[in-house]
């Protein structure tokens, strides 16, 4: 299997000089680096996606198959995270594994969620669960999806099950990802996909159009947040959203403001019963009179298109605290790119954004990477690295990159150098 720990000795000497104007970090501030289990563990069979990739004209540009094997690689993965440096570690339970058929759960596969919080528990890290990030069950797909107003209830069965079962080894739990995403032009294809499917029902977190999902989607999370509380009062539950720092394109003003209330305020009010407001943010969206504007031409841009804007970070949380009135835990950031040299730069400008907004008060808990590894990035297959990590997936051998070192590093130290 081949984890390339050897590459990672030099981290583990003592820091020498602090950086000038660094700042520390509150003691329990969580360093991760997160995935999600369809896009790394591979073979997730009996789920939505797993279906759609492999449909003879699929809108996936690649099936996810053996993805980066971490299904059974968990273990040396899990080491490497904390040799890294990092103190935490945020991985998604796949709901298609545990209840492949409606309410028949895999004890068998709860387990293995077992195995990787325990061996997650003998490396020091905290972990940060998710129950369900983006892949559902196919049955639950075919009833419908987050569109079946009865999805509450099944959501809510799934949770209890996780949380009676693996609730004392999770520290932070987040019930669903991105729960706000706002779905894009694929519906049409999706409808095709459907008719291939044989369903009309058919519903794909990822596709789904109808307008009244959203308000589903925040039912499964009250319905679950409630079956938690009922078992393990105690453990923090929050969900996490698609938040793009929103700009008022030059010379307009307001339109921002609009959008973004529009489309984030029900979402972050809803937040204030929780424990913490997941922020997931890789950019920045300028609004003016009509609307969204595409990037300035001149803008540098990522692997995904969008434009390479790390300051959004800061403003983001910023926002979501400001409305949810909860501490803040920044569940995902990071950047698609064959340059890594361009991810160290992206993540030191976020970070920078990010302390300013703990300087000015703040109340952030961590900060958790996107990516662990280069993996499965949806629609647009293995072509974006977002990994700290790379991965060949022929040996499915692991090399960390400069990125994985240099993060790992700020990580030890617990301090950002705001000079960045
Ligand atoms: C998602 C990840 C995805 C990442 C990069 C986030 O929207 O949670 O699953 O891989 O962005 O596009």
């Amino acid at each position: 299997m081949g984890t390339a720990l050897g590459a990672l000795a030099s981290v583990a000497a003592p820091v020498a000089a602090q950086p000038r104007r660094a700042m520390a970090m509150r003691r329990d501030f969580l360093w991760g680096v997160a995935t999600a289990a369809h896009q790394v563990e591979g073979n997730n069979v009996n789920s939505d996606s797993w279906l759609l990739e492999n449909l003879s004209h699929s809108l996936f540009t690649d099936p996810s198959g053996d993805a980066c094997d971490h299904y059974h690689l968990y273990e040396s993965d899990i080491a490497m995270v904390a040799k890294l440096g990092f103190n935490s570690y945020r991985f998604s339970i796949e709901w298609a594994r545990i209840e492949p058929v409606p309410g028949r759960f895999s004890l068998a596969e709860i387990a293995h969620y077992g195995r990787m919080l325990d061996a997650c528990k003998r490396h020091g890290l905290k972990t940060v669960v998710t129950l369900h990030h983006f892949t559902s069950p196919l049955w639950f797909a075919r009833s419908g999806g987050f569109e079946n107003p009865e999805a509450p209830e099944a959501f809510a069965r799934y949770a209890a099950k996780v949380v009676e079962h693996l609730g004392d080894r999770i520290d932070w739990l987040c019930t669903i990802n991105e729960a706000d995403l706002g779905f894009g032009p694929i519906p049409r294809a999706m409808e095709r996909a459907a008719a291939a499917i044989g369903s009309d029902r058919f519903a794909f977190f990822l596709t789904s159009i109808r307008p009244e999902a959203k308000a589903i989607v925040r039912a499964c999370h009250v319905a679950a947040r409630k079956a938690i509380a009922a078992l393990r009062p105690g453990l923090p539950v929050g969900y996490t959203l698609a938040m793009s720092d929103f700009q008022d394109a030059p010379g307009t003003s307001g339109h921002a403001a609009e959008a973004r209330a529009k489309r984030y305020a029900p979402f972050l009010e809803l937040a204030r019963d929780d424990a913490f407001i997941g922020v997931q943010t890789y950019t920045r969206e300028q609004y003016g009179e009509k609307g969204k504007l595409a990037p300035p031409r001149d803008a540098p841009r990522t692997q995904m298109g969008y434009e390479y804007y790390p300051a959004a970070l800061g403003n983001t949380v910023r926002y979501a605290a400001e409305v949810a009135r909860v501490p803040v835990l920044v569940t995902e950031n990071g950047i698609g790119t064959q340059d890594d040299a361009q991810r160290i730069a992206y993540i030191d400008g976020a970070l920078a954004g990010l302390a300013a907004a703990i300087a000015d008060g703040v109340d952030v808990r961590g900060y958790i990477h996107w990516s662990l590894f280069d993996n499965f990035e949806w629609m647009l297959g293995y072509r974006p690295k977002f990994g700290l990590v790379a991965v060949d997936r022929e040996t499915q051998k692991r090399t960390p990159k400069p990125s994985a070192l240099h993060l790992g590093k700020i990580a030890r130290m617990n301090r950002i150098d705001r000079a960045t």
